[in-house]
């Protein structure tokens, strides 16, 4: 992890930027992030004890149990419908469980005093569908939260804006609105947004499934920055490419269940379960 301080953001406003600079100008050098660091004492980022939930009758997680550590990045894989996005979903309060506990940062999830906004503002995330307010302008998609939730003054919260569109390398785009971008621009809005809250963590939830293939390496080389910056991160995906790359431990989950939790090497060397061994021949098997 380098601890290199973020330079001052070139320029203000973009339109200079915007007639000179190339339509896409990359990611540039240096990190996106410095995060913070961990409160929770053992630098573990993430708790996840004993959760089980149920929708009605139907339990979804089973008695799922893991733990994500500060600057660590878990990926966590199975088939459709095993219940990847319920427990991301649960580590940031969009989903309630019934059973067991979280803690991110040492806030507990469910403890009636959290205040779940202030949480929700602490956890980054970032879904398949790139949910950009579609009325907005760049630049006011990524203010707007930073202002009516962190009470940032619009000229701080612009300042850092527009610096991470430029991490992102999308100055260029500032003044646009989402539906002039590629759905690859638009996913690294989405992380820059995100980003722009200074979350603890980040989660995301199958990034580039939704997008067309020649999208998905500009979208996943800003998540590898992400990573060795330092960033906690967990992060549903099927792309064992990235996997390999960044990933510390992989979780293959399957029927609400964690079926395996292991160290990348251990995971790809020799998944222990043969459902996880069935999943990684067909998804590696193209
Ligand atoms: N709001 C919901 N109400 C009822 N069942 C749901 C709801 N959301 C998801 N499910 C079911 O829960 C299971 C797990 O879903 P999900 O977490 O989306 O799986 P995955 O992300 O691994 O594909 C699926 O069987 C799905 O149909
Ligand atoms: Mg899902």
């Amino acid at each position: 992890m380098t601890s290199t301080p973020m330079p001052a953001p070139a320029a203000a406003t973009p339109t200079a930027a915007a007639r000179e600079a190339p339509a896409d100008e990359g990611l540039r050098a240096g990190p996106l992030v410095t995060p913070p660091p961990a409160a929770a004492t053992g630098g573990s980022m993430i708790g996840i004890e004993k959760v089980s939930k149920w929708y009605g009758e139907f339990k979804v997680l089973t008695d799922c149990t893991t733990s994500v550590a500060r600057g660590e990045v878990v990926v966590v894989c199975g088939p459709s419908g095993s219940g990847k996005s319920t427990l991301i979903k649960c580590v940031n309060a969009l989903e309630p469980f019934q059973e067991g506990q979280i803690t991110v940062d040492g806030t507990r999830v469910k403890d009636r005093g959290t205040n779940l906004p202030k949480l929700r503002a602490r956890v980054g995330m970032v879904f398949q569908h790139f949910e950009l307010f579609p009325h907005l302008s760049i630049t006011d998609n990524l203010t707007i939260a930073q202002r009516k939730v962190l009470g940032r003054s619009g000229e701080d919260a612009k300042k850092r804006g527009l610096d991470l569109l430029e991490r992102v390398g999308l100055s260029a785009h500032a003044k646009k609105f989402p539906g002039q971008l590629s759905g690859g621009q638009q996913q690294r809005v989405a992380i820059a947004r995100a980003l722009a809250m200074n979350p603890v963590v980040m989660l995301f939830d199958e990034p580039t499934s939704a997008l067309d293939p020649e999208m998905v390496g500009e979208v996943l080389d800003v998540m590898v920055e992400l990573a060795r910056d330092g960033m906690t991160m967990m992060v549903v995906t099927h792309e064992m490419g990235f996997a390999r790359k960044v990933a510390d431990r992989v979780i293959f989950m399957d029927r609400g269940e964690i079926v395996e939790d292991a160290a990348k090497e251990d995971f790809f060397g020799q998944p222990r379960s043969e459902r996880a061994q069935q999943f990684l021949s067909k998804i590696l098997a193209h």
